[in-house]
């Protein structure tokens, strides 16, 4: 069991470098000048391969999760919320592909602003999740 959590906790951290690092690349591409073609292929490119990279890592991640929920008898209401937030977390993620693909068509209508606030949301259900997670208050 201790192996499968430390591999769930390995996969936690290496998603979420994702869920960080590529809302801050769409901060970016929102504020690139028309003008600087090169730059924006740059982004969209750094983009496109941190999207490919970051799913395999959350589908573990919440693999080796539900491995731990299903296959050690884990029960409560902290992993009932926990996953909850974890569903919020799967939405935000692919909602990022989904604005990777508007960036890429040229189609993007927001600014730099919504991206930051949009970029800070990962940040709140990680700390939910891990105190859930640790404390197991309920
Ligand atoms: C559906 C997805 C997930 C499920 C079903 C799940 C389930 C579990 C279970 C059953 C444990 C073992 C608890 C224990 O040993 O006390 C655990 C540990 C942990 N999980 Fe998850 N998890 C999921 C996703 C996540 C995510 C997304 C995060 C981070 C944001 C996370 C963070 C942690 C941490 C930090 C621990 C270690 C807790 C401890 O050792 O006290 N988990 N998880």
């Amino acid at each position: 069991m201790l192996v499968v959590k430390a591999l769930h906790i390995s996969f936690v951290v290496a998603w979420f470098a994702g869920l960080f690092y590529l809302p801050r690349i769409f901060v970016n591409l929102a504020m690139v000048p028309a003008e600087s073609a090169a730059e924006r292929e740059r982004l969209l490119l750094m983009a496109g391969k941190l999207y490919r990279f970051m799913t395999p890592l959350g589908i573990l991640a919440v693999g080796l999760g539900l491995w731990l929920w299903l296959g050690f008898g884990f029960a409560g209401g902290w992993l009932h919320a926990k996953t909850t937030l974890v569903v919020l977390l799967i939405v935000y993620h692919l909602y990022c592909g989904q604005l990777l693909r508007t960036f890429v068509a040229g189609a993007s209508t927001k600014n730099h602003v919504w991206f930051r606030w949009f970029n800070e949301l990962p940040v709140l259900v990680l700390f939910a999740v891990v105190f859930l997670a640790v404390l197991k208050p309920f």
